[in-house]
């Protein structure tokens, strides 16, 4: 693992982000243009599989939200990779760095087993409050985790 780690901060791509002035600035502005993609749009849906605003049905925000959320995550965790690479070592050895990617695994979980279960369409008043308060807890705290990182 540790060799894979060297490895990795020794690519050319791991030189361009620990090296280029700007690089890591718009990397960095890019994984956060992602996170409030993904947070603002899950949280919006999550709020109402909690139960606010009943009268938007869910088919249709999830129709909307989803897609947002989705490129949201796609971005996040690319930029977030790359980010990554500016000190693979040091990142794979801090437990919060890790603590949060477990959040970030559990939240994708959580999202599929939900949407491959028994979809937005199906689902129970109370199997969608589960699943709109695990979302809703889990990325706010990859969110903080994320955040907290600079501090540590
Ligand atoms: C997908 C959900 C994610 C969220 C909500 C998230 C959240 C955050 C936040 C809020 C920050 C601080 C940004 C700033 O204040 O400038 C951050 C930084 C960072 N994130 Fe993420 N992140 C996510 C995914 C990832 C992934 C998948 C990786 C790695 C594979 C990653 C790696 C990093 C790194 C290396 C930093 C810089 C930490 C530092 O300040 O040294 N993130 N993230």
């Amino acid at each position: 693992m540790t060799a894979l780690l060297a490895w990795l901060a020794d690519t050319a791509i791991a030189d361009w982000i620990q090296q280029s002035r700007w690089g890591y600035a718009v990397v960095n502005a890019l994984h956060v243009l992602g996170i409030a993609l993904l947070v603002g749009a899950i949280a919006a849906l999550d709020l109402r599989l909690l139960g606010w605003q009943r009268r938007l049905a869910v088919v249709a925000l999830a129709r909307l939200l989803q897609p947002v959320a989705i490129a949201g995550l796609g971005l996040a965790i690319s930029a977030g990779a790359l980010l990554f690479l500016a000190d693979p070592l040091d990142y794979a050895a801090m437990p919060l760095f890790r603590f949060k990617l477990v959040l970030v695994a559990l939240a994708i979980v959580n999202a599929l087993a939900f949407n491959l279960g028994p979809g937005p369409a199906n689902a129970s008043p109370r199997r969608q409050r589960l699943a709109g308060a695990l979302s809703l807890a889990l990325w706010i705290a990859v969110l903080a985790c994320g955040r907290f990182l600079a501090f540590v």
